[in-house]
């Protein structure tokens, strides 16, 4: 069983998509993460998230351990690794070679507690359309941009990291224009992608809506 959760920043794929994986025994791919691994990689090194001939250096040498590694770096999921992966998510050869490794998890699926489980749940922007486009269920879960901007200032207070509600909400802005603007598999729903708006929805209410899509399926 494949499960491909697409949409912008913030609008509850990943609680969705963890919820899901551990209900029906499945393995979870944040696919977001390749992307801010090659951001933080060049940050690290000294190199601009902007530099493309190093972002494609990075992008080919990346493998799972090493995003698990810099996955570890505390901008991983600052706004500052968010900013970089947005940049090189835009590089059409960077995504190239980052496809595969995508792909491959679900040859083998890792669930959480390291044992082999018969599917994933991939959440993303272009997991429907691009990574897997075979997916057995494939969802689009958006939200206004204010009701995310908002719900990644809490996060980041949560976490103790300084953050602006109006700073938050333009990097939404702009994330949300670049990642369907640029070329290369931009942000859109897939033609089969049911399309919920958890705008004026609690994850309960989300989670439940999904869990009857997918014990139709079943
Ligand atoms: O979901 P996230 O905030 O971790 O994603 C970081 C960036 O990576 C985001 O700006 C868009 C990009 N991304 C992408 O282009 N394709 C994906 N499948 C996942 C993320």
């Amino acid at each position: 069983m494949i499960i491909t959760i697409d949409g912008p920043a913030a609008a509850g794929k990943g609680t969705l998509a963890q919820k899901l994986a551990a209900k029906y025994n499945l393995a979870y791919f944040d696919t977001g993460m390749v992307y801010r691994a090659v951001g933080i990689d060049l940050i690290a090194n000294g190199i601009s998230p902007d530099n493309i001939v190093g972002a494609e250096e990075s992008a080919r040498n990346m493998t799972f351990s090493k995003m698990q590694e810099l996955a570890q770096n505390p901008d991983f999921r600052s706004p500052i690794g968010g900013q970089a992966a947005s940049k090189v998510a835009a590089m059409p050869k960077v995504r190239e070679l980052l496809l595969k490794m995508q792909q491959d998890f679900a040859k083998k699926p890792i669930a959480k507690d390291g044992s082999v489980v018969a599917g994933v749940v991939y959440d993303g922007r272009d997991t429907g359309t691009t990574v897997c486009p075979n997916a057995d269920i494939k969802l689009f879960v958006t939200a206004s941009p204010e009701v995310r901007a908002m719900r990644r200032h809490k996060e980041y207070l949560q976490k103790g990291l300084p953050s602006m509600y109006e700073d938050v909400l333009a990097q939404t802005k702009e994330r949300d224009l670049r990642d369907s603007s640029r070329a290369a598999s931009p942000l859109k729903p897939a033609d089969d992608a049911v399309i919920i708006d958890t705008s004026d929805m609690g994850i309960d209410e989300v989670f439940a809506k999904v869990c009857r899509i997918v014990d139709e399926k079943l």
